[in-house]
């Protein structure tokens, strides 16, 4: 018989037993998984833990105040706050390829976690969110895009290299339990039922190249479909609901002048595993008003488009 606070307390003592006075290292991303680790990471250790989290200028709007707020200053996590920004946009100048894009972006990953962990040198445990369901995926053969996630996900080639034990709290848990962990581990609803992320971020949410200018624009205009969403009470009727960032110009016209800029698309899917999904269907009022606002509040955007594709044969990202 399953109880929740049974199972905080005996998941605590465990990584106590586990890690002993070892230090621990967690790289922190903002999405469910490594959050519920850092939450029971630092009840169970407190001090102990060193997060690391790698602004890779892909992520959401405010997604690192976010984690700082929530984390540091809340909290009280040691987190290092990374801006690897330039770093990144570096490495993806010229590059449009979607499975090079990922590619690179797993890589600088695990460099620049690298470069944090050798400041640490008493850190003996490697913490990762690895969930009962990734154990599964990683023992069947895998390939292109599955492998990615995977591989990316479970950030695949850092223990080997950093020479730390693995430290996955989570391992026998499904995603409903380790949202219910995290409830009882008091993060709020909002971020433990958060919509998942791919780890390779806007990157593939910009099609082609990626750059800095895109990312700001589509960060701007992803956060007003979501503000929206909650607003609406839809954001818990989906499963994922985005916006891409097209580079592609159209015309529109805006009090005498005609303007020739960018277009952002809508995603939003219903699924269960994430294998097949449905476009949800949004009510039009809703789309309009989102469409309205990231038009009038995103310079540069002039046209919003919404994605009715289900999957098959559309996958859920566009790249
Ligand atoms: P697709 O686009 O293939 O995506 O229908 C299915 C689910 O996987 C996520 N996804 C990724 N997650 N790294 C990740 O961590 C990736 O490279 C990646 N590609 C897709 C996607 O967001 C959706 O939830």
């Amino acid at each position: 018989d399953w109880n929740m606070p049974d199972y905080v307390n005996e998941a605590i003592e465990k990584v106590r037993a586990q890690v002993g006075s070892d230090e621990v290292i967690l790289g922190l991303s903002g999405g469910v998984d490594s959050s519920v680790v850092a939450a029971l990471l630092h009840k169970a250790i407190g001090s102990q833990l060193t997060c690391v989290f790698v602004d890779n200028g892909l992520l959401r709007l405010n997604e690192g105040e976010m984690v700082m707020q929530m984390f540091a200053r809340n909290l009280g996590v040691k987190v290092i706050h990374v801006d690897a920004t330039e770093q990144f946009m570096g490495h993806l100048k010229g590059v449009s390829d979607p499975e090079a894009k990922r590619k690179i972006i797993g890589r600088e990953f695990v460099e620049v976690f690298q470069a944090e962990a050798a400041k640490l040198p008493n850190a003996k445990w490697l913490a990762q969110g690895t969930i009962y369901p990734d154990v599964i995926e990683s023992a069947g053969a895998k390939t292109g895009k599955a492998h990615a996630i995977k591989s990316h996900h479970n950030v695949g080639g850092l223990p080997d290299t950093l020479n730390l034990k693995l430290l996955e709290p989570l391992r026998e848990l499904f995603k409903d339990e380790v949202r219910e962990l995290g409830v009882a581990l008091g993060l709020p609803h909002e971020m433990v039922y958060r919509h998942p992320f791919p780890g390779p971020g806007l990157g593939v949410r910009i099609l082609g190249e990626v750059k800095k200018d895109y990312a700001d624009l589509l960060r701007r205009a992803d956060a007003i479909f979501i503000d929206e969403l909650r607003a609406a009470d839809w954001y818990d009727k989906t499963s994922q609901a985005f916006a891409v960032f097209l580079p592609v110009k159209s015309v529109g016209v805006m009090g005498d002048g005609r303007t020739y800029e960018y277009v952002v698309a809508l995603r939003a899917v219903q699924t269960q595993d994430f294998m097949t999904a449905h476009w949800a269907e949004l009510p039009h009022s809703l789309l309009g008003k989102v469409s309205n606002r990231i038009i009038n509040e995103v310079r540069g955007i002039n046209r919003v488009v919404y994605d009715i594709s289900g999957k098959p044969p559309a996958t859920i990202e566009w790249e």
